[in-house]
């Protein structure tokens, strides 16, 4: 177990750190967050840790990346827990910029990635994974990391920033680590906080969703609409929301596919509005 934590707030100090660290040969992993962390965070740290000599934990909610009346304002920020859930989970730098220090009222710059982010989250958030790419790009310059760790539960946006990585020669390599999920099956989210009793008891309904999907496919289900048709059926059926999408995807274009081919990887996603709540998930199949 890791004993000292070094807390870092000013992203000139975190970035001459991380160049010293990089001089005398160690080598960095980073796991970028927006707080509020549970154990779906802390299992991509603990991946980290074996990948690296130093691990950094960053925690900004980046405004950027929320639309005009997303939660920006009450997402959770529940400090003091994430310092110690981080230094217990073997964090080495917790990186804690404030907002101005990273957007200063002359910041005019801005990284997209093109098609991939059209569809699915994109097309429900827009401007979201601009967001997104451009401070993952900001906190690689800051980290100067050999690795960083995301997670599966954010599948679109660990495609978005593998291909910036791989279109902008970024020299990190992206590690990803499996959904965590409660034990009724609902993948953790900061978010969940926001359910109410009635709705934490319905959510699982979402991953039950996946898994119907995923039976269909293995007993050779090979129809987008089929699986898409018995997904909604099972969310009508156990869950007062309002489903935004379900996708069946090519997993690298994110392109819907109409007939899952032989040897074909698809991506089963889906986002549900309920309450005051919008949750995703999804699973990866190879057929
Ligand atoms: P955040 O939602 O805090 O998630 C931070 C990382 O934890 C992401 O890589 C996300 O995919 C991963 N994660 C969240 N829930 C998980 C779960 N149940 N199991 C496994 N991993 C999980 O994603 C972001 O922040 C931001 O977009 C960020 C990349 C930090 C840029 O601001």
């Amino acid at each position: 177990m890791m004993s000292g934590l070094t807390l870092i707030r000013d992203p000139l100090e975190m970035q001459r750190k991380a160049e010293s660290l990089r001089a005398s040969g160690r080598r960095i992993c980073v796991v970028p967050t927006m707080g509020a962390l549970h154990e779906g965070h802390l299992s991509l740290i603990r991946i980290g840790r074996t990948h690296a000599d130093t691990l950094i934990t960053t925690i900004f909610v980046n405004p950027t990346q929320f639309a005009e009346g997303e939660d920006f304002e009450r997402y959770p920020r529940p400090l003091t827990q994430d310092v110690a859930h981080a230094r217990e989970a073997g964090t080495d730098i917790l990186f804690l910029p404030e907002r101005d220090a990273i957007y200063p009222p002359s910041f005019a710059t801005s990284v997209a990635v093109e098609g991939l982010t059209e569809v699915l989250e994109g097309k429900s958030r827009p401007g979201h994974f601009r967001g997104v790419t451009t401070i993952v790009t900001k906190l690689f310059h800051l980290t100067k990391p050999h690795f960083a760790v995301f997670g599966q539960k954010d599948a679109q946006q660990v495609a978005v920033i593998r291909r910036m990585v791989a279109d902008l020669n970024f020299d990190v390599e992206i590690i990803v680590g499996p959904t965590v999920r409660e034990t009724d099956g609902l993948a953790m989210s900061s978010r969940n906080a926001y359910l109410s009793p009635g709705e934490r008891r319905a959510a699982p309904a979402l991953f039950q969703s996946l898994k119907r999907a995923e039976t269909l496919i293995a007993a050779g289900e090979r129809s987008h609409d089929a699986i898409v048709r018995e997904m909604q059926r099972h969310i009508e059926q156990n869950l007062a929301g309002i489903i935004d999408y379900l996708s069946v995807a090519d997993c690298e274009t994110l392109r819907e596919t109409a007939e899952i081919a032989p040897g074909q990887s698809v991506l089963v996603s889906l986002a549900v509005r309920f309450g005051r709540t919008r949750l995703i998930d999804n699973t990866l199949i190879r057929v």
